[in-house]
């Protein structure tokens, strides 16, 4: 009998500070930097975002995540047998945020570790998982992306600070007779690493370099909008399956030009794209697991759904993730 591994259930948590763009143009106004409603919702979809509060780190966002994933599959943390969470903006240097995390679960002894690969990271994460499912290395995991952008935001630079958001996603992902995840395709390309990046490091007792955001974002949206289509359509013929079979598209929430665009060219209708970029603005890691448990919450994602998750950042990293919910 084949192995495979099945999302038991979803949960997502947002920081409660929410900034519409009228706050965020009125707080900007005060350093003197102009923006407003009308240019964000029609360059980027966005309406809305979370900011932490100071004292907040990703591994609180992810607890309570977490939390609302094993309440939604009935499982105890304690069945919980690996940990892994996709995020950029981690607690600390080291250890990672998935072992801080652990701790706060109340469990420990299983594997935990962060992977890296800014918006990407939750398609990266769930094929990690996927893969130790398959082959036994683990049986029960929770999958997990967030993020605490605002720290790494320059509130100075307009053409960055608008886009991005906090907030936290998880899955838990179990092992299962029937699929499950059906297919997976992960990509990088590090020629890319100067159009979308954080550059600086952290030595000698200093931060050394730029420690904020900095994007072309013309020369992300073109490479997005090409890498979006190769990624599904390799996807789906893993899986031999066809455009006509998804039910539900969930594209990392950065754009929603970027988002139609690629609903489009995989002749979806728009309304099998799942949208929460009005509303969570860019969350990077956080964005498809946050996407995910609002569309199975609102009773949009049901059972047995075919759905295509996306995912597209810095590195450059993208990659696709097809399943059976
Ligand atoms: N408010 C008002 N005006 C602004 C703002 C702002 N917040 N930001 C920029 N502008 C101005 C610019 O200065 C420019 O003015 P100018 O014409 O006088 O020079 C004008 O608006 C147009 O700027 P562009 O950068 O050309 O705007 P564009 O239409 O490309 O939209 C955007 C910018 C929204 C960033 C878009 O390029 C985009 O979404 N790119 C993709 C981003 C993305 O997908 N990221 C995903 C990965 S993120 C990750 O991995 C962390």
């Amino acid at each position: 009998m084949s192995r495979y591994s099945r999302i038991a259930g979803t949960g997502s948590y947002l920081p409660p500070r929410r900034v519409t763009n009228q706050d965020l143009a009125a707080e900007l106004a005060t350093r003197g930097i102009e923006t407003s409603d009308d240019w964000i919702v029609e360059r980027t979809g966005i309406r809305a975002r979370h900011f932490v509060d100071a004292g907040v780190n990703v591994s609180d966002l992810a607890a309570e995540a977490c939390r609302r994933a094993l309440e939604a599959a009935g499982r105890e943390a304690a069945s919980v047998d690996l940990i892994i969470v996709a995020t950029s903006t981690p607690d600390m240097v080291f250890p990672s945020s998935a072992a801080i995390l652990q701790h706060k679960l109340g469990i420990a002894g299983c594997p935990a570790f962060d992977v890296q690969a800014v918006c990407s990271g939750f398609v990266y994460a769930l094929t990690v998982a996927d893969a130790m499912i398959r082959t036994g290395s683990a049986s029960r995991a929770l999958v997990v992306g967030a993020e605490v952008f605002s720290r790494i935001l320059d509130f100075d630079d307009r053409t960055t600070c608008v886009l991005f958001g906090d907030g936290a996603g998880a899955v838990v992902l179990e092992a299962s007779d029937e699929p499950g995840i059906l297919a997976t395709d992960l990509h990088a390309d590090g020629k890319h690493v100067g159009i979308l990046c954080v550059p600086g490091t952290v030595a000698g007792g200093k931060v050394l370099g730029d420690p904020f955001v900095k994007m072309d974002g013309q020369a992300v949206f073109k490479l997005a909008v090409g890498v979006l289509e190769d990624s599904a359509r390799a996807t789906l013929a893993k899986a031999g399956r066809t455009d006509a079979d998804i039910d539900w598209l969930i594209p990392h929430q950065a754009n929603i030009r970027i988002m139609q665009g690629t609903a489009r060219k995989l002749k979806l209708p728009l309304d099998k794209l799942v949208v929460t970029v009005d509303q969570h603005g860019n969350t990077s890691a956080a964005s498809i697991p946050l996407a995910l448990d609002a569309a199975v919450r609102e009773g949009k994602v049901r059972r047995g759904d075919t759905v295509m998750l996306e995912g597209v950042g810095g590195g450059f990293t993208w990659g696709a993730v097809l399943l059976d919910f």
